[in-house]
């Protein structure tokens, strides 16, 4: 990993840490409630704000629900991630992949990833 893709990753988790303190799923929470702070890195339209974060907008609502699992359980390692599923219930999830599932997904070519650094 490039050094300054670590420090990327760095700064992410403290972000993730201040959300995740805050993002209790609490009952009575609606999906928007929930993909707020997805939207940070994943954008608002599900789309990724850049190319260091997945797109979610589109995808299979049952990928969507088992990656969230996934980090949930540790059999998928981020340490970002971690801290934004720790508190979603599975009804929470499911909710969110068929938010993120039913959105418009955008394919584009390796223009957008090419790393200038
Ligand atoms: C601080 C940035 C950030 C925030 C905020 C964030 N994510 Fe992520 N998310 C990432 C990164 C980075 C990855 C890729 C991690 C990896 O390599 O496994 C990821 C991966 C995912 C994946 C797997 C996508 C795939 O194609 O496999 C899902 C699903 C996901 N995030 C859902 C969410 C949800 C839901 C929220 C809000 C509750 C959220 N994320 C908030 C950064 C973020």
């Amino acid at each position: 990993m490039k050094p300054n893709r670590l420090l990327a990753l760095l700064a992410g988790c403290l972000v993730a840490n201040a959300f995740a303190a805050e993002t209790g799923a609490a009952p009575g929470k609606t999906v928007e409630d929930l993909v707020k702070p997805c939207a940070a890195c994943h954008g608002a339209d599900g789309n990724g704000t850049n190319s260091q974060y997945p797109r979610l907008a589109g995808q299979y609502h049952d990928y969507l629900a088992r990656a969230m699992k996934e980090y949930q359980s540790g059999e998928r390692q981020n340490a970002i991630m971690a801290g934004f599923v720790k508190t979603l219930s599975d009804a929470d999830i499911e909710a969110i992949s068929r938010y993120y599932a039913a959105m418009p997904g955008k394919l584009d070519d390796l223009s957008r990833h090419e790393q200038g650094d």
